[in-house]
């Protein structure tokens, strides 16, 4: 059974949204309906709640990051199964009819539970990225990008697997903000658009 479990604990993990329930409960407006319309940390920031935004990160990472603790712990050999059903529930989650986040977050938590390096070398670039252009989907993305080719690097052909095929998922959820990047209109952080 463990097949079965191991991506299903994780995809139940994976589609909490804690951007959406954070705000609900700090009574913002629906997050859906502004800046983005995504449920992750980035548009929560421009709700203007800056702590709000910082636990909605910790949370989407500390769901990725679980997914793999327990199913290594419990169904090692579909770790690779929770890790993939932890994004695909951030991303697509069944309670909000499959319109979820973009993965970033989680991506980062599945990057440092298969291997510490990969998570740090995740987080250099995505926040050494966020720095310097200070545009939060081209720091995401090229993390995300990056995470898969350090786990290769690092010999880790699991990791590497998984957070290949999420690289490929994280672009193709930002095609709208990869449109407005073509366009010149994708907003910088802390800019309320
Ligand atoms: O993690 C999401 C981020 O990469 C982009 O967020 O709200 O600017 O589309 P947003």
């Amino acid at each position: 059974m463990d097949w079965i479990l191991a991506p299903l604990a994780g995809y139940a993990l994976g589609s909490i949204p804690f951007g959406l329930l954070l705000t609900r409960m700090a009574g913002t407006q629906d997050l859906r309906s502004i800046g983005s319309g995504n449920i992750g940390a980035t548009n929560v920031l421009r709700t203007g709640n800056k702590k709000l935004a910082a636990a909605t990160l910790l949370l989407d990472l500390a769901k990725g990051l679980a997914a793999v603790l327990i199913a290594a712990a419990l169904w090692p050999a579909y770790t690779w199964a929770a890790a993939l059903g932890a994004f695909a529930g951030h991303c697509f989650p069944l309670w909000l009819r499959f319109k979820g986040g973009k993965g970033v977050a989680t991506t980062a938590g599945i990057a440092f539970g298969y291997a510490w390096p990969i998570g740090l070398a995740y987080a250099v670039a995505w926040i050494g990225l966020l720095a310097l252009v200070r545009i939060s989907s081209v720091a995401g993305m090229c993390a995300a990008v990056i995470a898969p080719l350090v786990a290769l690097a690092l010999g880790q052909n699991e990791a590497a697997m998984v957070l290949g095929v999420i690289a490929l998922v994280v672009l193709f959820q930002h095609r709208a903000n990869i449109a407005r990047l073509i366009a010149g209109t994708e907003p910088r952080v802390g800019s309320k658009k």
